[in-house]
């Protein structure tokens, strides 16, 4: 599908079984979801242009290159959060802008609840939420992130559902979605089968 884009590497099917293992406990869980963000950045951050910079090595001085440009890093909370320090390794200068949705259960609608923007927006934002159920989350999300003023939008997910992509896809299709897999539907609470459960929840071991 154009602009969406499924990774395809051993490491992630390894690390997204463990996942979505219910007996997988929430420690193993945060880890399991930063290594898979880590996977993640890697891909969405293949393009990324790059500017000019002298280094002096120990032995002589040569032309390197470093990142150009601000990139803002948009968690949607509560699960958006055990992606982040993933993406800030590797992009250590990027900035970090929250936004707080829930899913109202019963209306399956998204519900904004914190927003903390600039009246300066980076050119570039990645928007983070390990699940992409129906996409109304993500896809209000992008909506803030729009609104905003950003120039450009990478949605990043872990486990999305063909439902939520075509949600995402229709309303905003200029926006690239990857995600590491994308798995059958969703059941009838909205919840992506086979899925791995509540990402929240297990990222923050509120099941009980
Ligand atoms: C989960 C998930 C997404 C949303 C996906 O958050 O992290 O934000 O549901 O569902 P959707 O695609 O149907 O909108 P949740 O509302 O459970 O909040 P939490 O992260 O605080 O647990
Ligand atoms: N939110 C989750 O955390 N998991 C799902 O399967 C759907 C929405």
């Amino acid at each position: 599908m154009d602009k969406v884009f499924e990774l395809d590497h051993p490491l992630v099917q390894h690390h997204l079984t463990h996942l979505r293992n219910r007996e997988t406990p929430p420690h193993v869980f945060r880890e399991q979801v930063r290594r898979l963000a880590v996977l993640l950045a890697a891909e969405v951050t293949r393009d990324l242009p790059l500017k000019e910079q002298i280094v002096d090595t120990p032995l002589e001085q040569m032309t390197g290159a470093v990142l150009a440009g601000r990139i803002g890093l948009v968690p949607i909370l509560r699960a958006g959060l055990g992606m982040t320090d993933a993406l800030l390794d590797l992009l250590p200068t990027a900035e970090v802008w929250h936004l707080g949705f829930y899913r109202n259960e019963e209306t399956l609608q998204p519900v904004e609840y914190y927003q903390k923007f600039s009246s300066n927006p980076p050119d570039l934002v990645f928007v983070l939420d390990p699940m992409l159920a129906t996409g109304g989350s993500a896809a209000a999300g992008i909506e803030m992130v729009k609104t905003w003023g950003a120039k450009e939008i990478r949605m990043l997910s872990i486990i999305a559902a063909p439902e939520g992509i075509a949600h995402v896809r229709e309303k905003h299709p200029d926006v690239t979605i990857t995600v590491c897999g994308i798995d059958r539907e969703l059941n009838d609470a909205a919840y992506i089968l086979p899925g791995l459960g509540d990402a929240g929840d297990r990222i923050f071991n509120t099941l009980n």
